[in-house]
């Protein structure tokens, strides 16, 4: 039976139902404008004091756009001891062949054990304190760890700004480069390289948008089935009327492993597990359907 509302409270329904979509209205108007604005920033994000092309890798001429980011950026230089340690300034005496005048603590001559398990391996030669990021191609180049072993061009991308070397190794082609940079020895491929990572690696120069600048880990992506641009999966498959998704989830009680999007307007049944528990207490074979189709789905090929 359907409670009755007295015509002075409906009176009150309707208008609360009404101002409800005024708000609503005025919302959606407020997103709408917030999002022109947006897409204008992104059009001219920032007053431009020297002009950015896909070929800036100097992390300092970006700088004189953003020198706030850019100050943020070189902070990376900073050695002072904090609460999670490690990284506090070691001064050491420059050589010919290592012209840093400063480096971090050595974990092996903290703990020599370190070099007995080693040996015969690089690392017992040295192995140090992470520290900044300022700092990666420079400890890289200088490590004693380049000296005892030929080490391969390969290492650099983690370590310094490879985006534009890579174009012009590639002739525009990032993909080319990347293999031609990791076949060379790294003696050669740091030749082709001039700073740590920079801007350039992660945002576009026009939009500042984030991106990608990596094949490995694009190609990374992409095995795991992701769009590298959106982090999102990719299309797994198409359900069509009367198909059924989440079974995985309902029986092992673990989180899903795909997003269902509908394309098209759909109806939807939901089953929550104590619902299931109930109908599988009356249909014991459901339980077994379930199941097996899970294992099918499980068994698929992923593509
Ligand atoms: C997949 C990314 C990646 C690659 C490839 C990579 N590194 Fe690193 N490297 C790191 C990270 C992250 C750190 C900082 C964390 C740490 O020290 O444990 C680091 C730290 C270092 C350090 C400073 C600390 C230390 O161990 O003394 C050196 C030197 C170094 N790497 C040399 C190399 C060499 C040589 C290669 C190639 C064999 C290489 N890296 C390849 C990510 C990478
Ligand atoms: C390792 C990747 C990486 C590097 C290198 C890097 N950034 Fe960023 N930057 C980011 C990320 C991630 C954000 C945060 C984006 C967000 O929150 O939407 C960001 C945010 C920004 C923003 C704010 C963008 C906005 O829309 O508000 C600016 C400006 C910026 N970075 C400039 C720089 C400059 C200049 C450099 C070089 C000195 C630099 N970044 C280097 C990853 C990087």
């Amino acid at each position: 039976m359907s409670p009755e509302i007295a015509p002075r409270k409906r009176g009150m329904l309707v208008a609360a139902v009404a101002a409800a979509f005024a708000l609503a209205a005025v919302g959606a108007g407020a997103l709408l404008a917030n999002i022109a604005e947006r897409k204008s920033e992104a059009r001219n994000p920032v007053v431009r004091v020297v002009e950015l092309t896909d070929d800036t890798d100097d992390p300092a001429i970006w700088g004189k756009n953003f020198p706030v980011e850019y100050d943020l950026y070189r902070k990376t230089t900073d050695m002072q001891r904090t609460k999670y340690g490690g990284s506090e300034a070691i001064p050491r005496t420059a050589t010919e062949q290592d012209p840093r005048t400063v480096t971090s603590q050595s974990k092996t001559d903290a703990d020599p054990r370190l070099k007995a398990m080693w040996a015969g391996y690089a690392f017992a030669a040295d192995f140090r304190e992470e520290r900044g990021h300022a700092y990666t191609l420079d400890d890289q180049k200088f490590t004693q760890r380049q000296v005892v072993v030929k080490q391969p061009g390969a290492c650099i991308q983690c370590h310094a700004s490879s985006y534009v070397p890579m174009k012009k190794l590639g002739n525009g082609d990032i993909w080319k480069g990347f293999e031609a940079l990791n076949h060379m020895p790294y003696t050669e491929a740091v030749k082709h390289v001039n700073h740590p990572v920079a801007c350039i690696d992660c945002h576009d120069s026009q939009t500042m948008q984030l991106r990608v600048t990596r094949p490995a880990f694009i190609e990374g992506m992409r095995a795991f089935k992701k769009d590298p641009a959106t982090g999102k999966q990719g299309q797994l498959g198409d359900l069509k009327e009367g198909a059924f998704f989440g079974e995985m989830s309902i029986l092992t009680g673990q989180p899903r492993m795909a997003s269902v999007v509908a394309l098209t307007r759909c109806e939807l049944l939901e089953l929550d597990r104590p619902t299931l528990d109930g109908i599988t207490k009356s249909h014991p074979h459901v339980w077994d359907v379930l199941r097996e189709f899970a294992e099918k789905r499980a068994a698929q090929p992923s593509r």
